[in-house]
């Protein structure tokens, strides 16, 4: 009882800070329910990267991983982007250092770059074009080259490899998402035998024999908008990070879901709290700087994604 009191007046100075500090919070879709809860606007990193180019708030508070603050303080110059837990550090992004990078542009001077946007900002600085999960396919098409240096996700170098006659070549050979990585065929088979009319709504982050194993291939928000529709049906099995259970339940509370793997956990999303979120907006601390050089040219690989995908 006193926990849940407690709970209550931490989300009021929460809701007064925003006030007073004329501050907006920003959730990706696998942040904690509570966190999710009381955020202004919830999303995938593409929805994010427009959302904080969107507002008219002095300062962002970012509950999401560092590429996605990251590219909320590019977009965003002018603006206070604050990130609560400096530790959210997306592991995939780490795979692809800019010394690697540059040495893959060296081996194919004739391909065009196209990163996903869990990179490195000094990578991003490198790359002709960003890409998230919601527009792999369409960035890759929209490229001048026949042959695309993609990474560091190898799996959605897989996904976008399928609609196009491009050559990917990606970088690393075999980046991916460590959560991603704990969806296994063996999960699938066993939740579907249980489940034999539940659709199967995968993120391209999972293993190639996951996707093709699946009805549905999505970034988190085009999960969700699949799952809202009436021709999908109410019985879905998630093969993504469990963190967008909250959402799917509270937008379709009459669907059922169920996570392919209970494993599929992303510790660096879960790093932000309610508690540090509170010290953040006092503080206004932890902030997101960025190098002006990198920023600036990593600028242009974002907005150029921007403008191909409306
Ligand atoms: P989305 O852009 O689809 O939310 O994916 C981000 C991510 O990090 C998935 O692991
Ligand atoms: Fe990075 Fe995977 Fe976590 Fe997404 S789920 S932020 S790709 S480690």
């Amino acid at each position: 009882m006193e926990m849940r009191k407690e709970g209550i007046e931490r989300v009021e100075r929460i809701e007064r800070l925003k006030r007073e500090k004329n501050a907006i919070i920003l959730a990706h879709n696998y942040q904690r329910a509570e966190v999710q809860d009381i955020a202004e606007f919830v999303g995938d990193s593409l929805d994010l990267a427009r959302k904080a180019m969107d507002t008219t708030s002095d300062t962002i508070i970012f509950c999401g991983v560092d590429f996605m603050a990251e590219t909320a303080a590019i977009l965003n110059p002018d603006k206070k982007v604050v990130i609560p837990d400096k530790g959210a550090i997306c592991p995939m992004a780490q795979q692809l250092p800019a010394g690697d990078l540059l040495a893959a542009k060296r081996a194919h001077p004739d391909a065009e770059v196209v990163l996903y946007v869990n990179t490195l900002a000094e990578s991003k600085a490198l790359a002709d074009c960003i890409c998230t999960s919601a527009n792999a396919q369409e960035i890759v098409n929209a490229m001048d080259t026949s042959t695309i240096l993609f990474g560091p996700d190898c799996n959605l170098a897989y996904h976008a490899q399928k609609t196009t006659s491009k050559k990917i070549v990606p970088v690393p050979e075999y980046g991916l998402c460590p959560s991603h990585h704990q969806i296994v065929m063996a999960d699938l088979i066993k939740a579907k035998e249980a489940h034999p009319r539940a659709k199967i709504v995968v993120h391209p982050e999972c293993i190639p024999e996951v996707q093709d194993r699946a009805d549905y291939i999505a970034s988190t928000s085009g999960m969700v908008k699949i799952c809202n529709e009436v021709e999908a049906g109410d019985e879905f099995l998630i093969g993504t990070e469990v963190g967008l259970l909250h959402r799917l339940k509270k937008e379709a509370p009459k669907k059922k879901f169920y996570p392919i793997s209970t494993t599929a956990v992303c510790p660096q999303m879960k790093m932000h709290t309610l508690e540090k979120i509170e010290e953040a907006l006092e503080k206004e601390k932890p902030e997101v700087v960025i190098e002006k050089e990198i920023m600036e040219k990593a600028r242009k690989a974002i907005e150029r994604m921007l403008e191909i995908s409306k």
